[in-house]
């Protein structure tokens, strides 16, 4: 049975935690969802830590339909989150509830996720019947607006951050991702709302939290300081693919074993 909006409800209320970790293709999925992640987020950051883009404004609908499909088909119990892509909701409330079908529809997501307080939007998608995971904070896709990729809600800005998570909560969103924020600003949010929230540089008062998972593998050359690794796969990587090259120079690879008769 597919992780819902209801188990993940059920778990704030009883006080259990939780993880999310981005996916942006199918065999990580598969281990992932095998692995018991029970939300798996198809993050527009795909476009930095799988299409080489510069930060998450390039990625287009296509390439995040192609990769939640992807996600999508690996699955079998976690809930497959599609991030809605820079553009793809801003201009009009009609794109955005275009685009959330297509994730749903085209990609085989079985929620959106949608950066800032879109609250006319989240209102239409839910009447729609399309999940919404919200998302405050840090918002990469306005990272011009915000003047760089900086710590959100400190000091007096905290209200504005609590206004609008109790808004998108309103709204109707099932959960919100808060992202790079002051940790006592995570927790008093995470006690102000019913909805579950995921952190990410958030403090550990948050109900849930997520890692991208090129960070969690160890495979981002340079993770931001919210980040953290449980393995350094560039570096088994980088030892396995220097291992075959010597074997291959040596004549070692192939042997009798990988041969046919
Ligand atoms: O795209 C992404 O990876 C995200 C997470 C940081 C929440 O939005």
């Amino acid at each position: 049975m597919t992780i819902t909006i209801h188990d993940l409800r059920a778990w704030k209320a009883e006080g259990r935690r939780w993880a999310m970790l981005t996916a942006y293709d199918h065999p990580t999925a598969q281990i992932l969802d095998r692995a018991g992640v029970p939300v798996l987020l198809v993050g527009d950051s795909v476009a930095n830590n799988v299409l080489g883009y510069p930060d998450t404004l390039p990625v287009t609908m296509e390439e995040m339909l192609h990769h939640t499909r992807a996600v999508a088909r690996g699955v079998e119990r976690s809930m497959v989150v599609g991030d809605m892509p820079f553009m793809s909701f801003q201009a009009s409330v009609d794109d955005g509830v275009r685009n959330a079908g297509r994730f749903v529809k085209e990609g085989g997501a079985h929620a959106v996720k949608i950066e800032g307080p879109q609250l006319d939007l989240i209102h239409r998608l839910v009447d729609v019947g399309i999940p919404v995971m919200a998302h405050v904070g840090l918002t990469p896709q306005s990272v011009h607006g915000l003047g760089g990729f900086r710590v959100q809600g400190r000091g007096e800005a905290a209200h504005k951050v609590i206004d609008q998570a109790l808004a998108l909560e309103k709204a109707g969103a099932f959960a919100i991702v808060l992202e790079a924020m002051p940790a006592d600003l995570g927790a008093e949010i995470t006690g102000s709302v019913q909805i579950p929230t995921i952190g990410i540089g958030a403090g550990p008062g948050c109900d849930a939290q997520v890692l991208v998972v090129n960070d969690l593998l160890g495979i981002t050359e340079k993770p931001p300081k919210l980040a953290k690794s449980y393995v350094d796969l560039r570096s088994v990587i980088t030892e396995a693919a220097r291992d075959f090259l010597r074997d291959v120079e040596s004549g070692a690879f192939p042997d009798e074993e990988h041969s046919y008769s």
